[in-house]
C-alpha cells in the first residue's frame, strides 16, 4: 500500500519513512468507564471504536502492519463477566467489520492461543482471515489471549523438537530461526510500540520482537485516543534517531555522531 499523500502532508509527515509496524497496547478503557460512572465494558465498547479510526488511518499512512493487544494470556484471570464481555465485543467487532476490511484491501491475522477463543469467535475469526487473505494493503494483527513468554516457550518447544527429530542441528538454532518460528513469523519486526494510560511497562507484548523497537507512552485512555495523537507519533518516530546501537558519522573519519 502507497501512503496517501494528502493524509501524509496533512499529519507533515514524511511518506518515504513510513514505519512499516506499529504495535499498539490499548490501555484504560476502565478507567474511561470509571471517570464517568460507567461499567468497564461501556469503556470496552468505547475502545471499540477507537480501533476502526485507527485502523483506517495507519492504512492511510500507508503502514504495513498494525497489531493491537486486545486480550492477553493474562486477561483470562479477569471476572468471568468482564472476559465474556469483551468476547462478544470481539466478536460483533469482527462480523461487522469484515466487508470494510476487505473493502479497504486489509488482512486479518491473529497471534496468540486462538485455540482458547471460545468456539464462536473462533469461528467468526476464521471466516474473516479467510475473507480477507488475499488482502495487501495492510496487516492487522489482533493479539488475543497473547503472551509473549508464551510465544517464545512456544518457538522454544517447537525448536526443541526439530532438533530431536534431526530435522535441523542444534548448531543451526540462530535469532532468525527462532523470530521464524514466533507467531509473527515472516512480519517486519515493530518500528514503533504504542502505550495508552499513562502505565509505562510491556506487560508480556512481544517481548522478541521489541528488541529495537521506538516505544511511545501517553496519558491519554485508549477511548480517547485519536487519529491525531496517533499519527504526532509516527511524526515524532521520524524525528527520532535510530541508530540500532551503532555510532552514525556524517564524514568519513569515523567518527561518532
Ligand atoms: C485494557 O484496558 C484493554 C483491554 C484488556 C481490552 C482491549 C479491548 C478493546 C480495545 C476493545 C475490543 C477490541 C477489539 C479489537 C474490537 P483495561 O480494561 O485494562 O483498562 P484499565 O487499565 O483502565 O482498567
Amino acid at each position: 500500500m502507497k501512503s496517501d499523500p494528502d493524509k501524509c502532508l496533512y499529519y507533515d509527515i514524511d511518506p518515504a519513512r513510513i514505519p512499516r509496524h506499529v504495535a499498539i497496547i490499548m490501555d484504560g478503557n476502565g478507567r474511561w468507564a470509571k471517570q464517568r460512572f460507567k461499567n468497564r465494558v461501556t469503556g470496552h465498547e468505547k475502545g471499540s471504536e477507537t480501533v476502526r479510526a485507527i485502523v483506517e488511518i495507519s492504512r492511510q499512512l500507508g503502514i504495513q502492519v498494525l497489531t493491537l493487544y486486545a486480550f492477553s494470556t493474562e486477561n483470562w484471570g479477569r471476572p468471568g463477566s468482564e472476559v465474556s464481555a469483551l468476547m462478544s465485543l470481539l466478536k460483533k467487532f469482527i462480523k461487522s467489520e469484515r466487508l470494510s476490511l476487505h473493502e479497504k484491501g486489509i488482512r486479518l491475522g491473529i497471534i496468540g492461543q486462538k485455540h482458547r477463543l471460545p468456539r464462536d469467535v473462533q469461528n467468526e475469526l476464521d471466516i474473516t482471515m479467510d475473507y480477507t487473505s488475499g488482502n495487501r494493503d495492510m496487516l492487522l494483527n489482533l493479539a488475543l489471549s497473547y503472551g509473549g513468554r508464551e510465544e517464545i516457550t512456544r518457538a522454544v518447544r517447537s525448536i526443541a523438537r526439530d532438533v530431536m527429530e534431526g530435522k535441523i542441528l542444534w548448531d543451526d538454532i540462530s535469532e532468525e530461526l527462532i523470530s521464524a518460528h514466533l507467531y509473527t513469523a515472516n512480519q517486519p519486526e515493530p518500528d514503533m510500540i504504542i502505550r495508552t494510560s499513562g502505565e509505562m511497562r510491556l506487560s508480556n507484548f512481544l517481548l522478541w520482537q521489541a528488541g529495537y523497537a521506538e516505544i511511545f507512552f501517553t496519558k491519554t485512555l485508549w477511548p480517547d485516543f485519536t487519529e491525531q495523537e496517533f499519527a504526532s507519533m509516527v511524526k515524532e518516530y521520524q524525528d527520532r534517531d535510530r541508530r540500532f546501537g551503532k555510532v552514525v558519522c556524517s564524514s568519513n573519519d569515523g567518527s561518532p555522531q
